[in-house]
């Protein structure tokens, strides 16, 4: 008769029951983790191609479309955390995140989000997260406007609820100053070096002159030359919503141009230039002309805080749902 294994028959029944509960809670934690990029290999061998086909006809088209897909991802993935909650409409006893002073009458992109949708529930009904979808799209996104690519992880699920007043808690504001802005990225896990690196997405897309109105008519820190021609086009009071690109150099490419307006005072947030005070200098003044300096610098940084944004508190395993449809809970 075979013999039990010496370690296994060695160790006291107590001991045994610790190693064991210690590998569950082992394989517990590594479920809330996400998985590689080959998520999806098995179960929707064609999940990748096709959300990049959608993102890249609405690119074509309307190449806003692309900054507006990675603003989706980011104010998904800040309330919450990357579980799609962003998408969720309101309902007669439901209210999202969509109505949050962020989001209202800015976040753009849904429309996008829903035709990949579409297509991943014909293909391969109920596999696909909405907020899978949104994380490969930002990337998508990104590369097609020249920027770089990263390996997006996946596996997310999508939530059950949304919550309004994180939106507007934790989503920083564009008047924003460095302190503030280090503590939102902070609160979130992500570092000072990934804080100025996301930034950097304001290389691509436009702002509405409600949110760079008081920088125009207020700052002091702004190149004079730029305020007045902002101005011409973003009136002190009444309507705010004419658009200015947020990096006037190359508004619809991914390039670091954006860093470079800084260290010319041509910022178009106030929270843009709070990244770099520029004289004696503010804590985040070198990363800042870095990346102006260093194209390949920025985009190798962007991407990997892409990668750590991308998995903040994601719901994994059995946790919430796959959404039928992006816009509402099962
Ligand atoms: C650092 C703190 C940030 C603040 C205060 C901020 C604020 C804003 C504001 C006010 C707008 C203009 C919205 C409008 O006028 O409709 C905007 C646009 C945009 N933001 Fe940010 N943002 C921040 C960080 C980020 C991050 C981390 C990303 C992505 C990784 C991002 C991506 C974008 C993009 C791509 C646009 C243009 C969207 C479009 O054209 O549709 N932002 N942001």
């Amino acid at each position: 008769m075979a013999r039990p294994p010496r370690a296994a028959a060695s160790l006291p029944q107590h001991r045994l029951s610790v190693v064991v509960l210690g590998l569950l809670l082992f394989r517990a934690a590594a479920k809330a983790q996400l998985s590689g990029d080959s998520y999806y290999d098995a179960s929707c061998p064609a999940a990748l191609l096709t959300i990049r086909t959608v993102v890249s006809a609405a690119v074509l088209l309307d190449p806003r479309m692309g900054a507006s897909l990675l603003r989706l991802h980011f104010h998904d993935c800040f309330v919450q955390g990357c579980d799609a909650s962003v998408l969720l409409d309101d309902t007669g006893n439901f209210t999202g995140e969509k109505g949050a002073g962020p989001n209202a009458g800015s976040l753009r992109g849904f429309e996008v989000v829903d035709n990949a949708k579409m297509l991943l529930e014909t293909l391969c009904p109920q596999t696909v997260s909405c907020a899978d979808i949104l994380a490969v799209a930002a990337r998508d996104a990104v590369v097609q406007l020249g920027g770089p690519s990263w390996a997006v992880q996946l596996g997310r699920r999508d939530s059950t609820t949304a919550s309004a007043s994180l939106a507007n808690s934790d989503l920083p504001s564009p008047s924003s100053t460095l302190a503030t802005l280090l503590t939102a990225f902070s609160n979130k896990g992500l570092t000072t070096t990934d804080m100025v690196a996301l930034s950097g997405a304001h290389t691509i897309g436009r702002a509405q002159c409600a949110n760079f109105r008081d920088r125009i008519y207020n700052d002091t820190d702004i190149d004079a030359s730029f305020a007045a021609s902002l101005r011409a086009g973003c009136p002190q009071s009444g309507d705010g919503s004419s658009l200015a690109p947020l990096d006037e150099s190359s508004p619809d490419g991914f390039d670091n141009g954006y860093f470079g307006g800084l260290l010319s005072g041509r910022g178009l947030l106030h929270s843009d230039q709070a990244l770099f005070a520029g004289g004696g200098g503010g804590s985040t003044d070198g990363l800042v002309r870095s990346y102006a300096a260093s194209n390949g610098q920025f985009s190798g940084d962007f991407a990997s805080a892409m990668v750590k944004m991308g998995g903040i508190s994601p719901l994994t395993g059995t946790a919430g749902e796959v959404r039928v449809n992006c816009r509402a809970v099962n």
